[in-house]
């Protein structure tokens, strides 16, 4: 994901170029978090500007690697010899949401074009974007890229200049505020500005941010108060801005209605920030730095602070001053303690979990959050995939729909397939694309195709989609990484947003894929009066399974010890289900064949009996999905043909569902239940889970499991 650093020195020479460096290896402990491109803003030199001297700016950004970022510095013969003993830098790392990644895309962002008065470097995602940027263009804002970045930049000028025309000069603080108010979503950022020398300004919601902290002596005291405004000030801060923000005036009212910073409030620099102090109340040298990561900081310093929502962390003169956007609320923390990190780098990376697969397991009940983020309005069940919209009468008359993919990508398709075909009434047929290929299967210009991948780089499928291409077919993309050759060459699509999917064995991408498919074939049927009862059932069931998801997590420990105990010696694993859990038994062998070594099987439970019965005796362990579907019964009686013949399953079952006399099921795992088309998004967790644990247990390398890529880039 998006990753952000800064680096403040405050009476501590340092060249441009050591800055850069600092700037650029603060980036590389970033990489691992996935990104497509990468940027940072450095002072430059004085320059003139009218009868003013400012400081210019230089930003240098660049799709790729920061290791092509950092050939551009050399290639862009940026002077490294100044020398700055007070600097704020800012730089990030893109994980492209808004926009493909190329270079006007990439951050940091700025105000203006001419000058760069306000820069910016921006985590997460600003949902009023379209709004605000429409409302910018009316006041004149020249756009340069296509992110939703880029208009906090311009906000920050437009607030700038309205102050200074109502005569006053806003502390960088307050500007911040006010910029704030008018954002919706999702942020970490950092702000400099030549007006503002050597100052940043660093804030968060909903995105993490922290600082640390590096001096020679130690601090005065190991925390940072938070500082409130007085409640006149902040009542006027509120009337002026809190009341009726741009879009809420939506017209040009905003310059005549605004209230410029209050003025007893500008530059007004209480030192409250005493730790920054020494001795005897003098500044002392002292580096910051910010980062989204504490993995970029850790080489530096093992002092932090970590800031919560809302809080503007303020840095001018070596001091660290910590602002609240918000209105004080009763109870509420008045510091901020700098804490002492004792983790190693390895640890911070994954946070609390061994390996990212893991981590990446216990990620998605946001990732299913972030899929429905802003596609669903669950008031009035209504799906919007904007990606989709103008394409849906077309893709409504086609004659058949042909879902492609492989592997994971392939299941998610299986496990939608039929509401899709309940939803829309329209065939859907679903490929393995090497097999499509193989087979040069027919495609007319009135299918519509639609390609499924976490990469959007694997060879297979884009070598079906130039085949459906080439064919007149209308092509759409179900993708994760934005700017992926798939996500670029299909007609239209839906990124998934599930995040930067790192564990070579797809988890994450599995479930946030199934929600995007299940939201294509709503909106889909969006007009269909006769579908209405069916939609709004599963728009409910959809807010509810990240909660849910959550709670499927906490079968860990029981899980972990059932591949312990039992499962661990085996050679072989069967897994049965049929309707929508077919796709779940064979997504759940291939993550266990794929980590755990371990032979497994996916069994539609119907088969059984038409050959893979023989294999059963009182063993070979077998995982059953019985949860509350239509095809209940027939899986009950799948459970009973195995327990028949001494087999001991291992079912997966709705919460407190006595699914069959204990003695004959080796163990149940309860999972909630959902819609019957949703299911399968608690169900596969499990099994996610069992192949982790099966893979640690053997000693694998989980994350890089042998033999395999997490980009299939050949056929
Ligand atoms: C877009 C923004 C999103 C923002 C939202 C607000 C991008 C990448 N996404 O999301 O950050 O919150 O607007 O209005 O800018 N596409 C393909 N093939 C694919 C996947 C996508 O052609 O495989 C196309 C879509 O048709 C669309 C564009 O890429 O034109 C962006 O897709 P998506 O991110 O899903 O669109 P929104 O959800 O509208
Ligand atoms: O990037 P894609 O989704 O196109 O990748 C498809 C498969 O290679 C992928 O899902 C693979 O099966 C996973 N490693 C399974 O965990």
């Amino acid at each position: 994901m998006c990753g952000i650093f800064g680096y403040v020195n405050f009476l501590v020479d340092k060249s441009r170029g050591e800055i850069i460096d600092n700037l650029i290896e603060g980036l590389q402990r970033l990489e691992y978090r996935g990104y497509d491109s990468a940027g940072l803003a450095v002072d430059g030199k004085l320059i003139k500007d009218g009868d003013e001297e400012i400081m210019n700016n230089i930003i240098v950004k660049t799709p790729g690697k920061v290791k092509v970022l950092k050939q551009k510095v050399i290639d862009d013969k940026i002077n490294r010899t100044d020398i700055f003993d007070n600097h704020a830098g800012i730089a990030h790392t893109r994980w492209a949401t808004h926009g493909q990644p190329k270079e006007e895309n990439c951050h940091p962002h700025r105000s203006d074009s001419t000058k760069g008065e306000f820069i910016v470097v921006h985590n997460g995602i600003i949902t009023n974007f379209s709004a605000l940027r429409k409302y910018l263009l009316s006041k004149g804002h020249i756009f340069e890229s296509e992110t939703d970045t880029e208009c906090i930049a311009k906000l920050f000028k437009h607030f700038y200049d309205l102050n200074l025309k109502a005569g006053v000069s806003p502390d960088l603080n307050e500007l911040t505020k006010q910029v704030l108010h008018e954002l919706e979503g999702s942020y970490g950022l950092l702000v400099k500005s030549y007006h503002y020398p050597g100052e940043v300004c660093g804030t968060r919601k909903g995105s993490p941010l922290l600082v640390g902290v590096k001096t020679d002596k130690k601090l005065k005291v190991d925390f940072v108060d938070v500082e409130f405004e007085n409640n006149a000030a902040q009542q006027q801060q509120q009337q002026a801005n809190g009341h009726s923000s741009l879009l809420n005036n939506h017209s040009t009212s905003l310059d005549s209605g605004f209230i410029p910073v209050a003025p007893g409030e500008q530059n007004l620099r209480t030192s409250q920030s005493r730790a920054f102090l020494s001795e005897d109340d003098l500044p002392m040298p002292v580096e910051f730095f910010l980062s989204s990561d504490p993995a970029s900081v850790i080489q530096h310093t093992k002092k932090v602070l970590f800031l919560e929502d809302d809080d503007i962390a303020h840095i001018y003169d070596g001091e660290l001053h910590i602002h609240r956007a918000s209105t004080k609320s009763a109870g509420e923390s008045t510091v901020r303690p700098i804490q002492t990190l004792e983790m190693e780098l390895n640890e911070i990376m994954k946070g609390p979990y061994k390996h990212f697969m893991q981590k990446e397991i216990f990620e998605q009940p946001d990732s299913t959050f972030n899929t429905m983020r802003g596609r669903i309005d669950f008031e009035n069940s209504i799906v919007t995939l904007g990606g989709l919209k103008a394409f849906l009468p077309t893709i409504r008359r086609c004659r058949r729909i042909i879902m492609i993919a492989c592997g994971t990508s392939y299941h998610s398709c299986l496990a939608t397939r039929s509401i899709f075909e309940e939803l829309t009434e329209i065939p859907v047929s679903v490929e393995l694309a090497s097999d499509f290929l193989d087979r040069r299967s027919p495609v007319f210009r009135d299918d519509t195709c639609v390609f499924v991948s976490q990469s959007g780089e694997t060879a297979d499928s884009i070598l079906a989609l130039q085949y459906c291409l080439e064919r007149g077919a209308l092509t759409v993309g179900i993708v994760n990484s934005v700017g992926s050759s798939m996500s670029r060459q299909t007609h239209c699509g839906v990124h998934i947003n599930a995040g930067p999917e790192i564990g070579v064995a797809s988890t994450k991408a599995y479930t946030s894929q199934y929600i995007a498919l299940v939201m294509f074939a709503l909106s889909l049927s969006n007009d269909s009066i006769s579908k209405t009862k069916r939609h709004e059932e599963i728009i409910k069931g959809l807010q509810k399974i990240p909660e849910q998801i959550k709670k499927v997590l906490n079968l860990e420990t029981k899980i972990k010890k059932l591949c312990n105990d039992d499962l661990n010696d085996q050679k072989s694993l069967l897994l049965l289900g049929r309707g929508y859990q077919f796709a779940t038994a064979l997504e759940g062998a291939l993550k266990i064949k794929e980590i755990s070594y371990m032979h497994s099987e996916g069994v539609l439970a119907g088969e059984l009996k038409h050959g893979v019965l023989a294999l059963v005796d009182d063993k070979l362990p077998i995982i059953a999905f019985a949860t509350r579907d239509s095809l209940f019964p027939k899986t009950m009686s799948a459970i009973e043909q195995v327990t028949a013949r001494d087999g001991r399953p291992i079912v997966i079952c709705n919460e407190g569902d006595a699914i069959i006399s204990n003695d004959k099921v080796h163990l149940t795992l309860e999972v909630p239940q959902t819609v019957d088309c949703l299911q399968g998004l608690l169900n596969v967790i499990p099994v996610q889970l069992i192949s982790y644990w099966l893979a640690v247990n053997r000693g694998i390398d989980v994350d890089f499991p042998r033999n395999l890529a997490k980009s299939v880039t050949v056929e």
